[in-house]
């Protein structure tokens, strides 16, 4: 892993963010060039993502006299990366930061394209400033000792992004999971940061295009936030990928109905969820709930309104779908049906 850019800053103005689960890990231990810099470890779940983490980062850099010349690593996963980010980002009106991802979700997703941001008010990632890392810095190493959900859980957000171009859905669906590759997974993570990397260059703000990168999000953050409402404890099914892969098919299935894409992508996707991610855990009872948050998802443009992007055909996605309250229950029945 190289650390080159570190010679761009003073050593007194460099401060690392870390996630505590790590304190141990191999690949930290490697990197003996940060052991002497202050160092801040978060207890992270997803709930860590809130104003009370921010302050506490705030107040460590104020305490260790960063100035706006200053630099932030943050080393974790997403809900680090995407937190270290808005803290840096708002520091004395911004400081740089580095993204050193940790998981394959944070390495697929969170750690570039400049998202950062906190949940509010149980809405995911509903405060928040575009922001961009001045590096990210990829080791696929640190994924040999993640466990086996987490790596579903990036793959999900693979899966995703290889929806969008039809040379990597089908590499993806060939990916043999039960006997990870690291080689073949490293090359895939780059194809699907290429891809990213294309679609945000295209449209850093999420005016348009990159909206097409939300696809599965509106369910699937809806699935993810009744988790959150609901304070059920994350046991492996409710990880981001997995909610994000649920997501995935109820707007497959709205993308057959609604735009007739073709069925098998959507055929697929299916078999891999109940082979791999099993069913979804909501009941009927959470209809009105879900509804009622995806309404309120910030991706909308308008107050009371679902907006999807769906797919036309694998590679072909199609923003600003307006979904009505029927089609959504459609959705819903369908991928709780299965
Ligand atoms: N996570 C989607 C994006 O970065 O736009």
């Amino acid at each position: 892993m190289s650390l080159e850019v570190l010679h761009q800053y003073e050593k007194s103005q460099i401060c690392v963010l870390a996630d505590k689960s790590l304190i141990r890990h191999p690949q930290w231990l490697a990197l003996e060039a940060l052991h002497e810099q202050p160092v801040l470890w978060l207890d992270v779940n997803e709930q860590t993502k809130s104003l009370e983490t921010v302050t506490q980062i705030w107040d460590f850099l104020f305490a260790n006299g960063i100035t706006r010349r200053g630099l932030l690593i943050c080393i974790g996963g997403g809900v680090l990366t995407d937190i270290g980010g808005f803290a840096a980002a708002t520091y004395k009106r911004g400081i740089d930061y580095i993204n050193i991802p940790t998981t394959l979700l944070a390495m697929i997703d969170a750690s570039s394209g400049g998202k950062t941001g906190i949940n509010y008010h149980g809405l995911k990632n509903s405060i928040g400033v575009f922001a961009d890392p001045v590096q990210t810095i990829l080791c696929p190493e640190w994924l040999t000792t993640l466990p086996v959900q987490q790596i579903l859980s990036g793959f999900g957000e693979m899966l995703k992004t290889g929806l969008l171009d039809e040379t990597l859905f089908p590499e993806l669906m060939q990916y043999d999971l039960d006997h990870m590759d690291i080689n073949a997974m490293t090359t895939l993570i780059h194809q699907c940061l290429d891809k990213k990397r294309t679609i945000v260059a295209a449209d850093p703000r999420e005016e348009g295009l990159r909206k097409a990168l939300n696809l599965g999000h509106t369910f699937g953050h809806a699935l993810e936030e009744i988790q959150m409402v609901n304070g059920q404890s994350s046991n492996g099914k409710w990880l981001h990928g997995y909610a994000v892969v649920y997501g995935l098919i109820a707007e497959l299935y709205l993308s057959v109905t609604k735009l007739g894409c073709p069925r098998e992508p959507l055929q697929q996707l299916t078999q891999m969820m109940l082979h791999y991610y099993g069913k979804p855990q909501c009941k009927c009872s959470d209809r009105e709930q879900l509804i009622a948050l995806m309404q309120q998802d910030k991706k909308n443009e308008r107050t009371a309104q679902i907006n999807c992007t769906l797919i036309r055909a694998v590679g072909s996605p199609v923003i600003n779908q307006v979904i009505t309250m029927d089609e959504a229950n459609e959705a819903f029945d369908y991928l709780f049906s299965l």
